[in-house]
């Protein structure tokens, strides 16, 4: 199955949707030639933001729709197809955005099983207002005349809603549908199924030479390391883990557990902590430290690559490349510090230009290698972490220059304390907001948002989970990255990741990052914040409350540890705050 990426977000969802069905997809760019598409069973046209009727909108080819395939088109993929076929397409007056209520009409093998009324979600402002010639209207809602069509004889049909998002709620059957009673696709993809072709693969690549890793102690590169330690062996597979002196309590300890349970001998440690330590002594900004850490991941790489004791004679390189970071348009637009400067690495470049790299996981998703490290017996523990930044405590150790009071703001208290946040397409570095409130007062997030869009200062807002003294005397106190507060951010990291773990609360959160700032009083000038999230991909994201017991557990664990005035809890939503505070 073909998805077309016409630039929307949801494209990887419906990629996703697709394999979870059991047929394999794989996405294309919306402009692929027709020629190309030749043979594929189905074609989906994905959603976009533009307008068809806008120049340099994204097109397709219309050769797609003389191929006799079934055409399956999705929002702005929906009015692609009127646009080419000879409907109509115009702006709405107002747009449809959130859950809506479908009316289906008349019989169609796409709705089989799923017709009806029915909630669906919709995202859009331009419409159909006339389908093709040969088209008929399969369903509409209060505001959208045409949110379903389709033409039986030639099996082209195309939806105003979204059917790839859980809260359309026949969505999976509409997919279904189409995929097998419209394509007449077979069930041909599991990824638990892929372990043996992956290693077949691996081994081809590999060629008789041996493979080399550096590894993070993630998902992707510990996956990827185990499916080539089983095709090739013990003797032809090695790791390297990079020690920064960033990461958090027993990680390199939890790391080499992992590893050294795979096989024996095959996990090896590069101690790069005081070199990293100290380049960033003293360094205040966020975009240096960024810098700074990047700069060293490259130096400290070239030099393994270059000494020759790893990648002496017939070695290769591997590495944990998944299937959204080879999608030009895909995943995360977000420049990962980490991964841009292992691009970057000159003897990686060569090893690339010389076909010595191997990388098992490319056409996968997250979750078909989470499905695949369990297939391998990998630790649960393992596949179940939250993601972990590459710059590590690094970007939530934030520091400031100077001293300044908080001051008095009608809603609470505004803490010149800056954090990055992103408003409208750009990053903002602004100081945060200390709601008045209890972190549990419902309707304190949506206090929150008000604020932020109200108070042009501010990118943050805060609630106080316990402190030592009343929010009017802290200060923020001149800090920067230093072995005392990065010990300190560790140590809070470490309780706050056991209490949760013990309230079973890391299991309801996407990520969970304790964050220090430099705000308090003279005896304790550091405070902790914690940012518990919610959220699929880390592109968007919601903040999540807190179980009062565990406030109340964390709130006093955290007030006991040294050097620390007072525990917040962030309420602000990604956008408009970043998940990380850097
Ligand atoms: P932000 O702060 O941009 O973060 O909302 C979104 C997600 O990306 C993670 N993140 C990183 N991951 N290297 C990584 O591997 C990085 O440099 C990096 N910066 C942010 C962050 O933890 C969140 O999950």
């Amino acid at each position: 199955m073909a998805v077309l990426d016409t630039g929307g977000q949801y494209c990887h969802l419906i990629a996703r949707k697709i394999r979870e069905l059991g047929v394999y997809s794989e996405i294309r760019p919306s402009e692929t030639r027709a020629a190309e598409l030749r043979g594929v069973r189905g074609i989906v046209i994905s959603g976009g933001p533009a307008s068809v009727y806008e120049p340099g909108a994204p097109q397709v080819d219309p050769g797609i729709f003389a191929l006799g395939c079934p055409v399956l088109g999705l929002c702005y993929g929906h009015q692609t197809i009127a646009w080419h076929l000879g409907g109509e397409v115009q702006r709405g007056e107002k747009g449809e955005y959130g859950l809506a209520w479908l009316e289906t009409e008349g019989r169609s093998a796409l709705f089989e099983g799923a017709g009806g009324r029915q909630q669906i979600w919709m995202s859009h402002r331009d419409s159909v207002t006339r389908v093709p010639p040969g088209f008929a209207v399969l369903g509409s809602t209060d505001t959208c005349a045409v949110a379903a069509m389709g033409d039986e004889a030639r099996r082209i049909y195309g939806l105003q809603f979204h059917p790839e998002v859980v809260h359309t709620a026949n969505g999976k059957q509409i997919l279904a549908n189409f995929l097998f009673r419209v394509c007449g696709c077979e069930v041909d993809w599991d990824p638990r199924r892929q372990s043996e072709r992956i290693r077949e693969e691996i081994r081809r690549t590999a060629a008789g030479r041996n493979v080399f890793f550096f590894v993070s102690g993630g998902v992707d590169s510990t996956v990827a390391f185990t499916l080539c330690l089983r095709a090739l062996g013990e003797e032809r597979v090695r790791a390297l883990y990079v020690d920064t002196g960033l990461m958090r309590a027993g990680e390199t300890e939890f790391v080499r557990n992992v590893f050294d349970s795979l096989g024996r001998g095959v996990f090896a440690v590069e101690d790069a902590r005081e070199r990293f330590l100290a380049a960033l002594e003293g360094v205040r900004d966020p975009e240096q430290k960024r810098r700074i850490i990047g700069e060293m991941f490259v130096e400290v790489q070239e030099q393994i690559l270059a000494s020759g004791h790893y990648l002496e004679g017939e070695w290769i390189l591997g590495q944990g490349t998944i299937y959204p970071d080879t999608i030009e348009s895909g995943g995360t637009a977000k420049a990962d510090v980490i991964k841009t400067h292992h691009n970057r690495v000159s003897g990686i470049q060569k090893l690339i230009e010389e076909n010595r790299i191997v990388e098992p996981l490319h056409t996968l998703y997250k979750d078909e290698v989470r499905e695949l490290g369990r297939e391998l017996g990998l630790p649960e523990e393992l596949l179940e972490r939250h993601p972990f930044p590459g710059p590590g405590l690094a970007i939530r150790c934030l520091c400031e220059d100077a001293a300044r009071p908080v001051e008095r703001l009608e809603e609470g208290w505004l803490a010149p304390l800056h954090s990055v946040g992103v408003q409208g397409d750009s990053r903002s570095y602004r100081p945060v907001l200390i709601l008045d409130g209890d972190p549990q007062e419902t309707g304190l997030h949506e206090r929150a948002a008000e604020a932020i869009n109200r108070e042009s200062r501010i990118n943050r807002a805060v609630a106080v989970v316990a402190s030592h003294a009343p929010v009017e005397r802290m200060t923020t106190s001149p800090a920067a990255l230093c072995r005392t507060r990065l010990e300190r951010l560790r140590r809070a990291d470490w309780i706050v990741r056991e209490e949760a773990h013990r309230a079973g609360f890391d299991r309801e959160v996407w990520q969970f990052p304790v964050i220090l700032v430099p705000l308090g009083t003279p005896e304790r000038p550091d405070s902790v914040v914690l940012r518990p999230v919610d959220s699929v991909d880390g592109m968007t994201a919601r903040a999540v409350a807190l179980p009062a017991e565990l406030k109340e557990e964390l709130g006093a664990k955290l007030l006991a540890e040294e050097g620390i005035c007072a525990v917040f809890l962030d309420l602000t939503h990604k956008p408009p705050g970043t998940i990380e505070w850097e």
